[in-house]
């Protein structure tokens, strides 16, 4: 995972807005987010999160065979995002693609890599959730400036004849309540403009109350019905990884579940709302505080912009012995990174030759 330095707290924020600690903690639960600076972007958070994944499995970037990217703030339209990743990590033969469905983004694109290995396509597949949500926020709007930070957080499925791995998958979608929950200009159907920017029409609108009552429905229902699919019952669950978005949302959803409220990740008071990476870094933090262990049996489930909900259920089967790297490894990956840099300005320098002597005989050739 990664996380820009800067953090902001709900006191920093009661100096931009009417708003107050007690009211972001007791109606969120969150204590305070970390947020990008001006020369950060979700790409390069996401390379950084996806540097740690290969160390961690000790791979190879060369060896990815398909890059999946969950945002919905990509650093632009087009080209996507998931492609300057590659290009950054010179994951020479991967394929690269960014994948939007909101804060559903990472389980969505979990759940197509674990397709792309099952399929018999691909072998190793690097799925990464990275978000700038700071950067689309109105920040005058005390009902959702308080709610996002930004992150990223990458894995790497890798295909297996072992019994651990993905058990089953959830994937839903209702585009009736698309409005709730968007940000209105800069696509297709309100381009961007000198009146979509004066009317604030590029940031992110949120229906925050049919949000939540949407959340507090679907989280509890993908869950079931994911855990089901996977033939384990619900009190099978050593842990589950909701998406981060509000702690009342997750108390809700766990007294529906009836499962303990301990038996659920929680990263939300450090990070905030970090929409497609608040499930990945919420299972780097459990992993890394040593929550998760072989055999455990987790789901993820996400719900966002779409509307989109999603549910994951998998057996884990990395013990922490093995996700250490030799440091000879870690040297090689790290020359590696600098020749994809050198690649990168070769690449850029040969094109711009070409163009020049393309034009150069286009004009000595006779009309
Ligand atoms: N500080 C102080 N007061 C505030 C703030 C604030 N930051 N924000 C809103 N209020 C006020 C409102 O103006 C309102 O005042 P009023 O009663 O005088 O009109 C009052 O607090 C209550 O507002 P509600 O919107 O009813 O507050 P609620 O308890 O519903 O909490 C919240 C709002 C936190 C947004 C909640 O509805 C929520 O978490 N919704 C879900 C959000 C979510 O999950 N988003 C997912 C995004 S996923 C993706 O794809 C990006």
């Amino acid at each position: 995972m990664c996380v820009p330095e800067r953090v902001l707290t709900n006191d920093d924020l009661a100096q931009l807005v009417d708003t107050s600690d007690g009211w972001i903690r007791a109606r969120t639960g969150i204590e305070r987010r970390h947020v990008a600076g001006p020369q950060e972007t979700t790409s390069q958070m996401a390379v950084d999160a996806a540097r740690k994944a290969l160390q961690v499995a000790d791979a190879d970037p060369r060896d990815i065979d398909l890059i999946i990217m969950g945002t919905a703030t990509p650093d632009h339209l087009f080209a996507s995002a998931a492609c300057l990743v590659q290009d950054a990590l010179g994951a020479t033969r991967a394929g690269a693609f960014d994948l939007n469905a909101g804060c559903s983004g990472f389980v969505y694109a979990l759940a197509m890599g674990h397709q792309a290995i099952v399929s018999g396509e691909h072998k190793l597949v690097l799925v990464i959730g990275a978000e700038t949500m700071t950067r689309v926020i109105d920040w005058q709007d005390r009902s959702t400036c308080v709610l996002f930070g930004d992150g990223a957080g990458a894995v790497l499925l890798r295909a297996s004849d072992g019994p651990a791995g993905v058990l089953s998958t959830l994937l839903g979608s209702d585009g009736s309540g698309a409005e709730l929950l968007m940000i209105p200009a800069g696509g297709s159907a309100m381009p961007a403009s000198r009146e979509t920017v004066e009317q604030g029409q590029h940031y992110l609108r949120m229906e925050g109350r049919q949000i939540f009552r949407f959340a507090t429905r679907v989280i509890p229902q993908a869950t079931r019905a994911v855990v089901r699919r996977a033939g384990l019952r619900v009190r099978d669950i050593d842990l589950i990884i909701p998406h981060q978005a509000n702690l009342r949302i997750i108390v809700a959803a766990a007294k529906r579940l009836r499962v303990p409220l301990d038996r659920f990740a929680i990263s939300l008071q450090e990070y905030g709302n970090t929409s497609a990476a608040s499930v990945p870094i919420a299972l780097c933090e459990a992993v890394d505080a040593g929550r998760i262990g072989p055999g455990d049996n987790i789901v993820m489930v996400g719900f966002g912009a779409g509307l989109t909900w999603a549910a994951l259920a998998l057996k884990w089967s990395v013990a922490p012995a093995e996700a250490v790297s030799p440091a000879y490894r870690v040297w090689w990956r790290w020359l590696l990174y600098r020749w994809a840099a050198i690649r990168r300005r070769l690449r850029q320098a040969l094109r711009r030759l070409t163009m020049l002597l393309i034009r150069r005989a286009d004009r000595h050739r006779p009309h």
